[in-house]
């Protein structure tokens, strides 16, 4: 048997079928969550990553998730429900859980080591305020109205439901693009999490929880746009075909 991973799927679909995939992209600066479109062998040539090595490290990676006997849910075919509730449960709740230590630790690096990178700890503080800003109403969107007409749609289908589903996904879709960047630039300004060599025990875990948090919204904007939203989107050009 080949390859499993032949360089011809788009990103998204790859992450679908192997959610650790999300790491690899990550580590090689590719974006699979707001570009999950793109074909990977295009995505590695338009970053300079040789093709043949990335098609390398995922194949491996991902013999080794099934030789463990491990199996990722597949989230193209549980009830919609099931995966919005699996998107708050895990996704929203870990941000919620993990915002207020870190602007309490955003801050304090700051304060204490302002004087030596106040440059890059200040973009940081600004950086980091704005994305937990942006994301706690986004949450607040998606858990209050637009998640419930979701269900609701999935309870009780009708066209004018989906209609009004699909333009509520196109502006949370906008919304992942917003976010997606600040974490990019998060990336960005700190030199890919590049330690000071005064970096204090609270500067080092600060730069560690600020890369979950990378990791945990990469994971969660794909889900929505690459699978909830992609379902109802497909869900929605089925319609138009059959009409
Ligand atoms: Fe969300
Ligand atoms: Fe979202």
């Amino acid at each position: 048997m080949g390859p499993t991973f032949k360089g011809t799927e788009a990103l998204g679909d790859i992450v679908v079928k192997f959610p650790n995939a999300g790491d690899i992209f990550k580590l090689n600066g590719i974006d699979f969550c707001c570009g999950g479109d793109q074909l990977l062998a295009e995505a590695a040539t338009e970053h300079n990553i040789d093709v043949a090595y990335i098609l390398d490290e995922l194949n491996r990676s991902y013999d080794e998730f099934q030789k463990l006997g491990l199996k990722a849910v597949d989230w193209t075919s549980a009830p919609l429900h099931q995966l919005i509730d699996h998107i708050v449960n895990t996704h929203h709740a870990y941000l919620r859980q993990v915002f207020p230590p870190l602007t309490e630790l955003t801050t304090k690096i700051l304060r204490v080591h302002g004087k030596n990178h106040g440059d890059v700890l200040s973009k940081v503080h600004r950086l980091f305020s704005t994305l937990r800003i942006d994301m706690e109403e986004h949450m607040i969107k998606e858990e209050e109205i637009i998640f419930p007409q979701v269900v609701d749609y999935e309870k009780n289908p009708s066209d004018d439901k989906l209609q009004k589903v699909i333009h509520a996904v196109e502006e949370l879709d906008r919304e992942h693009d917003g976010a997606g960047d600040i974490v990019k630039q998060i990336r960005k300004v700190t030199d890919n999490f590049k330690l000071p060599e005064d970096a204090c025990s609270t500067y080092i875990y600060t730069f560690e929880k600020l890369q979950e948090v990378e990791s945990d919204i990469f994971q969660h904007i794909h889900l929505e746009n690459n699978v909830l939203f992609a379902r109802l989107t497909g869900a929605h050009k089925a319609h138009m075909i059959a009409n």
